[in-house]
């Protein structure tokens, strides 16, 4: 890869957080320019690449990856489709940066893994919570030994209000293969020295108890247990009226971090009414900086080589827990990790 040139990517899927992506490598970074877009909706990408200046735009995935120009790719397909165009992408020779979850399966994760070793080209994974700066702090506070040995461990999902999702159109398990897989891995990182050993999860329909039953759930909680004894909550729901809500504590026996804040800023207002603060409403707002730092640091693993932030056996990790849950929820016990 050239110093003398900025980095050109790719994107494949220009949807909801895909055009978000696009948009930073087009606008935010300063060392990568974003040269094509592939979508199969009609005229997708050809709309995302013109509003960017993308000179390329594609239908066909394989017609994007066959471009010479291109040193790496953002994934941000639909999950299902997320392991078959990593090993495609890999094989092309593309670096590749894939949006959680990278797989369904862990047979999916070991491919994605393989195909992207024996290319020697870097895989990253859309764990973005990692570069929020108060879950950076936090993790530097517990790897300096400022909360002691860790005891107890908190992560907790809740987006925004009101649900605007269609139960009937979202995929079985969602709750926890794309919702608490953020959780999964933002609790295996900020415990770093210990391996998750049992899983216990519940799961249900609060939200819209109307699809109850139906293999629908919006409301989760759950526990894992650490080979160093220490215990991790982990808790999601599709509908937080006052706003997107995600947080995260570790409390051990020198002290504890709390992490993150559904307040936009610390401005405050006092009026007739009382005291109040604005919140985040939108992913895409509250985690504007670690977005773009995650891409950029995507960009670092494509002139480096390395990949330091999230990996695929980071993503395969999380994912495991996430099975265990979904084992838990359907057999209602819990689940050992080594049993997977
Ligand atoms: N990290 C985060 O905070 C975050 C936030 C939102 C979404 N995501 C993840 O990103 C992924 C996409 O989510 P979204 O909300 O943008 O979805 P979306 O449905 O808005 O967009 C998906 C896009 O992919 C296109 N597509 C479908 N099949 C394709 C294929 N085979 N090849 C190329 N493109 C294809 C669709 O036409 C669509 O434009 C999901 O896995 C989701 O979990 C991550």
């Amino acid at each position: 890869m050239p110093a003398h040139r900025p980095v050109n990517l790719a994107l494949i899927g220009a949807g909801r957080i895909g055009s978000f992506h696009a948009e930073s490598v087009a606008r935010r970074l300063v060392d990568a320019d974003l040269v094509a877009v592939a979508d199969p909706a009609p005229g997708a990408a050809g709309r995302l690449a013109a509003s960017l200046d993308a000179p390329k735009a594609y239908t066909s995935v394989s017609e994007l990856l066959a471009n010479p120009e291109v040193d790496g790719v953002i994934i941000a397909t639909p999950a299902r489709f997320h392991t078959s165009v990593v090993v495609e992408a890999a094989r092309a020779g593309k670096a590749v940066f894939c949006e959680k979850p990278m797989a369904l399966t862990l047979e999916e994760a070991d491919e994605a893994i393989a195909a992207t070793k024996s290319a020697g080209v870097p895989l990253q994974v859309g764990f973005n919570r990692r570069w929020d700066q108060a879950f950076y702090e936090g993790r530097a506070a517990i790897d300096a030994g400022k909360v002691g040995s860790v005891q107890l461990l908190r992560s907790l999902t809740r987006d925004p209000g009101p649900y605007r999702g269609n139960p009937e159109k979202t995929p079985l398990w969602t709750i926890f293969y794309e919702t608490l897989i953020h959780d999964f891995d933002t609790l295996l990182w900020l415990n770093p020295t210990a391996k998750p050993v049992e899983v216990t999860a519940i799961a249900d329909a609060l939200v819209r108890p109307d699809f109850a039953g139906n293999g629908f759930h919006d409301t989760a909680v759950v526990t894992i247990r650490f080979d160093n004894g220490s215990i991790a909550v982990a808790e999601a729901n599709f509908c937080a009226m006052y706003g997107y809500d995600i947080r995260g504590e570790v409390f051990g026996s020198g002290g504890m971090v709390m992490m993150g804040d559904v307040r936009r800023s610390s401005m405050t207002l006092y009026d007739k009414n009382g005291v109040s603060n604005d919140t985040w409403r939108r992913d895409t707002d509250h985690f504007v900086n670690g977005y773009t730092a995650q891409l950029a640091s995507f960009v670092d693993a494509i002139r480096t080589g390395t990949v330091t932030g999230p990996t695929g056996e980071d993503a395969r990790n999380a994912l495991a827990i996430a099975l265990a849950c979904i084992t838990s929820v359907t057999e209602r016990r819990a689940i050992p990790l080594s049993s997977l």
